[in-house]
């Protein structure tokens, strides 16, 4: 195998790349102003509110909020691996892609497979019809309901029983060879040779957003182990980010989508008329699904089993949609009745019943419900814990509308006020938390409603030249002020990196806490573009209101130790501080 892309090879990629040159090649760009606009390609719009930026390298839209660098875009569009998306543009820019510890990789052309992949689709549906013993899969699907016009709508196919019928079909010479076994459909012998993945299952082809098969689904006619077999990771196979049956759905235009466990749910569903259901691939629904069921509608409905296990897979699911949602998402879960998944309640119920949206619990319901079945409500202790519980998870939300009522809920449920409950919120260990949370906004300022941490680090997405004005910044070091570690790894990152851009800073932090948070900065130069706005100034002032905060809460934590405690040097802290007086509040 061949090892890791140097970072500093990234860096250099991403300067060598245009992205408004790249992005334009997929989506026709138009100038406006500075920056080049187009109807997104990641959400269904009239007008253009997708915005590709030549200075930052970063492109965002302010309708579904996707956002990101050159790489993002070809992982989100192209639907890429993030190895594949630096090969994809190594290959545009004409260079080889470097390994730690050895020469370039081998390179590589996805289009090869994913040609060989409808091979292989084609040949499984070739064997449910032709195959001498495939009446028992024929047999197993009409057991289970499924029509004939729906299995060849989800072009449902049949591995043979033997280790080598797709090997004897499509692996004719060596490298033919190679190359199922980087699709994942063949593994290869210990003593040499190869041999098939699936055998004698019913396959079910995953097909990614532009339509391309990417991997399959194999299930087991009996009552054998594993049920079900996926296709391994592969260069264009991630099953955590991939969505089955998110095509056909999207066809019928989706303005709200189920999320559903298995492929047989699935296609019950559609079969039953219920064309927006797709499904996670035998994971838990992470992030990525989310974010990008959100690119394809508005409203997500998570269906589970109503049993203990369905329980835990949606708080599960709560779990990772909180930080997710923002205005105008919409999550709910509709839980099945006992013994009953989506597949047998369709067919019993039938699609009305399923549809019905009054089964549907909003994701804060079920949140204060549960929780509050966890406490005693009739006592005072009770309440309190309830309280102390559902905190956090509010923390988790983003600043707006569903996280104040939330607040406002659990104070009357908790038998207090709003206002007691607000610096409890406040409080959140997780360091990530200051740049992911907006401060109370400031006498109605736009810019107003970020943390001073967050307004530099803003700042230096934008012109990351700012980074000189911020002179020795060593004091933020350990600071007690959230945030305010990072910002100084951000200054020192700069700095070490001349002449950097917003997009090599993004990816730098790629797949770290601060990534999302990071887009989103990246995205909000409010203000930025007037003439009046003076980002020096603002940069200065930010980073100033940083170190005040700093100052106050060393103070505060020094005034609250007995003044015998603290050792020499702590004192001549506490009269130097004292001096430049705790800062004073602008109202
Ligand atoms: P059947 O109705 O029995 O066909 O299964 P189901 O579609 O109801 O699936 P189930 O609820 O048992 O599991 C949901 C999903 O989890 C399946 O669609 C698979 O993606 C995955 N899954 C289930 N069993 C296995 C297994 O043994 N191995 C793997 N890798 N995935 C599985
Ligand atoms: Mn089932």
């Amino acid at each position: 195998m061949s090892g890791r892309i140097p970072r500093n090879f990234i860096d250099e990629l991403l300067a060598r790349t245009d992205i408004v040159d790249l992005i334009d090649g997929f989506v026709p760009l138009r100038k406006a102003g500075k920056d080049f606009q187009a109807r997104c390609p990641f959400h269904d719009e009239k007008t253009p509110s997708f915005t590709v930026s030549r200075d930052k390298q970063f492109f965002h839209c302010f309708g579904c909020h996707a956002s990101g660098t050159a790489i993002t875009f070809l992982m989100e569009f192209s639907n890429l691996g993030f190895v594949e998306a630096v090969e994809e543009l190594a290959s545009r820019a004409g260079v080889p892609v470097p390994r730690e510890g050895g020469d370039a990789g081998p390179r590589t052309d996805f289009t090869e497979l994913y040609e060989l992949l409808e091979l292989v689709v084609q040949f499984y549906r070739r064997q449910l019809r032709e195959h001498p013993q495939s009446a028992r899969a024929v047999e197993y699907l009409k057991g289970r309901g499924v029509s004939g016009e729906i299995a060849a709508r989800f072009e449902l196919g049949y591995a043979p029983p033997g280790w080598d019928g797709l090997l004897a079909e499509l692996g004719k010479s060596e490298q033919a060879r190679e190359r199922l076994e980087r699709a994942g459909m063949v593994l290869k012998r210990e003593g040499g040779g190869h041999y098939d993945r699936f055998r004698d299952r019913v396959m079910f082809p995953i097909r990614d957003q532009r339509g391309r098969t990417i991997g399959f689904g194999g299930r087991v006619l009996d009552d054998a182990t594993p049920k079900y077999l996926n296709s391994p990771e592969t260069p264009v196979f991630h099953k955590g980010r991939e969505l089955y049956g998110l095509q056909q759905a999207k066809a019928g235009g989706a303005d709200y989508l189920f999320v559903v466990e298995g492929y047989m749910d699935v296609i019950a569903l559609h079969q039953f008329g219920v064309q927006r259901a797709v499904a996670t691939l035998g994971t838990a629904a992470t992030r990525d699904h989310l974010e990008r069921l959100f690119r394809a509608t508005e409203t997500v409905v998570f269906c589970f089993d109503g049993d203990e296990a369905g329980r835990r897979a949606a708080w599960r699911a709560l779990e990772t949609s909180l930080p997710l949602l923002r205005e105008g998402r919409l999550v709910y879960f509709q839980f099945m009745p006992d013994g009953d998944d989506p597949d047998s309640f369709v067919r019993r119920a039938g699609r009305e019943r399923f549809e019905d949206r009054a089964s549907w619990v909003p994701l804060s319901d079920y949140l204060l419900g549960t929780l509050k079945q966890e406490v005693d409500m009739e006592s005072r202790e009770g309440r309190a814990r309830f309280a102390d519980r559902a905190l956090p998870y509010i923390g988790r939300l983003a600043d707006g509308a569903l996280r104040r009522l939330l607040l406002e809920d659990v104070a009357k449920l908790a038998g207090t006020r709003t206002a007691n409950l607000d610096p409890l919120l406040a409080v959140q260990p997780d360091p990530a938390a200051a740049l992911r949370r907006r401060a109370v906004p400031a006498a109605g300022r736009g810019r107003g409603s970020l943390t001073p941490v967050s307004r530099a680090v803003s700042l230096l997405l934008n012109r990351p030249g700012l980074a000189e004005l911020a002179g020795n910044a060593s004091d933020l070091r350990d600071s007690p002020v959230q945030g305010a570690d990072f910002l100084l790894e951000l200054l020192e990152f700069i700095r070490s990196s001349p002449g950097t851009s917003c997009a090599v800073i993004l990816e730098h932090w790629r797949d770290s806490r601060f990534e999302s948070r990071l887009r989103e900065l990246a995205a909000a130069p409010e203000g930025l573009e007037s003439e009046q706005f003076d980002p020096e100034g603002e940069f200065l002032g930010a980073l100033e209101q940083v170190r005040a905060a700093h100052r106050k809460q060393e103070l505060q934590t020094l005034q609250g130790r007995r003044a015998s405690d603290l050792s020499e040097e702590e004192r001549g802290r506490l009269r130097a501080i004292g001096q430049r007086g705790s800062p004073a509040r602008k109202d």
